[in-house]
């Protein structure tokens, strides 16, 4: 059974999806990546109706940078703690580009995404463009990282 809904144009997505899609677009400006010139944002739908985005921003101590959906993640957490995450979208443009440039989240971030969605016990939407130019929504965060460590890994005894 195939969990993961396969949509090959964005004008297919949910008016929601959209949505996050026009908020996360605005938001490419802001990226700072004068290193890989490979903009990302993401926007992400809270429970009340509230959207959060972020973007990626890099460092020139590379690894110093901080992708766009982590920066989302943290700043939910920091300005809307208790707020329930409904749906996460991620994007992408590569700098000279005028279309989208396939993003799919990052192991670190899907590591990330796993502990907000557990912590609010309750799974949330990830919608991504894969590599084929296709948009992906998976059903929760769990669904893109199978085999996972989590903070029930830390407390497995014998
Ligand atoms: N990046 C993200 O923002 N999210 C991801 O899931 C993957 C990669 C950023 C990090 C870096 O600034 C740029 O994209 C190129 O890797």
């Amino acid at each position: 059974m195939n969990i993961f809904t396969i949509l090959k144009e964005a004008g297919e997505l949910d008016e929601e999806s959209k949505m996050l899609m026009d908020k996360a677009t605005a938001v490419l400006p802001v990226a700072y990546a004068p290193y890989s010139n490979f903009r990302v944002a993401s926007a992400v739908l809270l429970d009340d109706g509230t959207v959060v985005t972020g973007t990626n921003q890099e460092n020139a101590a590379y690894p110093s940078g901080m992708c766009a959906e982590r920066v989302a993640l943290f700043t939910v957490a920091s300005q809307h703690p208790g707020k329930r995450i409904l749906k996460l979208l991620v994007l992408a443009k590569i700098d000279g580009e005028s279309s989208l440039a396939p993003a799919s989240s990052c192991g670190p971030c899907r590591q990330v995404m796993l502990e907000f969605e557990q912590r609010q016990s309750q799974p949330f939407q990830v919608i991504m463009q894969s590599q084929d130019r296709q948009w992906v929504k998976a059903p929760s965060a769990a669904s893109l990282l199978p085999f996972c460590f989590s903070n029930a890994s830390l407390r497995v005894t014998k």
